[in-house]
């Protein structure tokens, strides 16, 4: 650009903010459409299974969360993991959140993060949570981000093939709007029911007592196993139009698993914070 058309355009400033303006506009707009990436099962799902848990954490386990994160407080932090996304001192934090394997591959060969991943933070927080001596502060963030991580562990995409980011690649419309069969799982299958958490937890809270003690006899990867296991059941996608035909063969899927999230909560919680803490069960 030559130095006159420099000039000229140097004397033009109020006609060109308002574009600038409205492109601002739409940018903010764009940022609260879109999905934000990896995030987990949505606010309502992760504050279900807290509260699922609450319902059977021994009174002293209460009283050790109580210690460590205040009152009503599983349900409270359920969501901080996701909420410290937006902080880039966290920024670490973000690969703790699910675990990728190829499709066809194992656990045991497939090459794991070196940042870490869901299963490695769940090994590692319950270390820390059970550790009497360890500091307050870091028992208080172990919680929180336990809390958050075994709801993760159930929603089968958090354990899924990088090759589409967990399905966060894969389009799909939703009631005919555009979306990602991630949100879907993480969020639509949830929110279409119309409940609010406690709603949908007192809803679907009935295991029986064989479930309640089986379910907490399971391990981590029990819980991958399980995640990889629905992925077929995810991924049966037809012609990718999702509606009523989907929400009707996947909620039981999502509501069984919220379920199977807040017993095992209670149970690995218990474990941690009970009388003579243990270890959670290994393979
Ligand atoms: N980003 C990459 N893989 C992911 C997954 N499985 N879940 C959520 N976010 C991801
Ligand atoms: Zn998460
Ligand atoms: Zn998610």
């Amino acid at each position: 650009m030559s130095g006159s058309a420099l000039r000229g355009t140097a004397f033009r400033p109020i006609r060109r903010s308002v574009p600038v303006c409205l492109i601002g506009i739409a940018a903010v707009a764009l940022l609260l459409v879109l999905p934000s990436g990896a995030a987990a099962w949505g606010a309502t799902g992760h504050r279900v299974v807290a509260r699922i848990a609450e319902h059977y954490v021994a009174p002293q386990t209460a009283r050790a969360v109580e210690e460590l994160i205040g009152p009503d407080s599983l349900v409270r932090v359920a969501t901080w993991a996701d909420e410290i996304k937006s902080d880039p001192s966290w920024n670490r934090a973000s690969p703790w959140h699910y675990v990728n394997v190829p499709p066809g591959g194992s656990l045991d060969t497939a090459e794991r993060s070196d940042r870490g991943d869901l299963l490695e933070a769940l090994e590692r927080f319950s270390a820390v949570l059970r550790d009497r001596q360890a500091d307050p502060a870091e028992r208080e963030t172990a919680l929180r981000f336990l809390v958050h991580f075994v709801g993760d562990a159930h929603q089968p995409l958090h354990s899924g093939y990088a090759a589409d980011r967990g399905g966060n690649d894969v389009l799909v419309t939703w009631f005919g709007d555009p979306t990602n069969l991630h949100t879907v799982w993480d969020s639509k299958l949830i929110d279409h029911q119309d409940l609010s958490f406690s709603e949908m937890a007192e809803l679907i809270d009935h295991p029986t007592p064989e479930q309640i003690a089986d379910w907490q006899a399971s391990t981590f990867r029990d819980w991958y196993d399980e995640s990889r296991a629905l992925l077929d059941d995810v991924y049966d996608l037809g012609d990718r139009r999702l509606g009523w035909d989907y929400a009707y063969r996947k909620t039981p899927i999502v509501e069984h698993r919220l379920l199977q999230a807040g017993v095992r909560l209670a149970g690995l919680l218990d474990r941690l914070l009970g009388p003579g803490s243990i270890a959670p069960p290994s393979n």
